[in-house]
């Protein structure tokens, strides 16, 4: 990763929350964390391609657990949306936020943009977008970058054929050699990043 603040301030992050992974399956459901380190390559490549900017871009994380991903995705976009299902895990993210701003204070790192709007619901659901909307003025279809760690990744997939805008974009991460295939989405780049980790596809029309 650089060495620039930004390459630093990404560093601390994912040091921070990369220390903190979980990985589980079983009764009590599915989490797994992303590795903060392999996504901030992935987004620097997507932004070197031209593909978000901190100036345009709409990101959400369909399934957000404690925020993390939109931490680190706060410097790349314009706004950064997580959705998470279940309220006990959102709840996490205040400490952790507040105890990472922290190590970047003390660093003196610049903070993370006050563009972050967590929320508990359904990605699903058609409620908690108007829920999305009401406190940001943001609609599916104004979403540009959409983002999952493999949960649900298929229907989340048919979610954005059928409802999202022509040329929005698909990173689902979780995926190295065999890479998941969708209808009506095409495979963008394969390894944005080169982190063998996430792949990235768009929606054509
Ligand atoms: C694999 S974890 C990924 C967490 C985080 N995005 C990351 O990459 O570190 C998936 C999360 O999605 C949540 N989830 C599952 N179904 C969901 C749904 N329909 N809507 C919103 N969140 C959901 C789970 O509770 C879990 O916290």
């Amino acid at each position: 990763m650089e060495k620039s603040i930004t390459g630093r301030v990404l560093a601390t992050i994912a040091g921070f929350y990369d220390e903190r992974r979980y990985g589980y399956e079983g009764f009590e459901g599915y989490r797994k964390s992303t590795d903060l380190f392999k996504l901030a390559e992935c987004a620097a490549a997507m932004r070197a391609s031209g593909y978000i900017g901190p100036e345009r871009t709409v990101f959400a994380d369909l399934g957000c657990a404690d925020g993390r991903v939109n931490v680190l995705m706060s410097y790349f976009v314009k706004t950064s949306i997580g959705i998470e299902i279940d309220p006990e895990i959102l709840s996490e993210y205040p400490q952790r936020k507040e105890d990472v701003e922290t190590l970047l204070r003390e660093a003196q790192l610049p903070l993370p943009p006050p563009n972050i709007f967590l929320l508990s619901g359904s990605s699903l659901e058609p409620d908690t977008y108007r829920r999305v909307f009401e406190a940001t003025g943001v609609r599916f279809s104004d979403i540009d970058l959409f983002y999952t760690y493999i949960t649900l990744h298929d229907v989340f997939a048919g979610k954005i054929e059928n409802e999202a805008r022509p040329g929005a974009l698909y990173l689902v991460y979780g995926f190295g050699r065999i890479l998941p295939r969708y209808e009506r989405l095409e495979l963008l780049v394969p390894d944005p990043g080169g982190q063998g980790i996430a792949a990235l596809y768009v929606k054509r029309d």
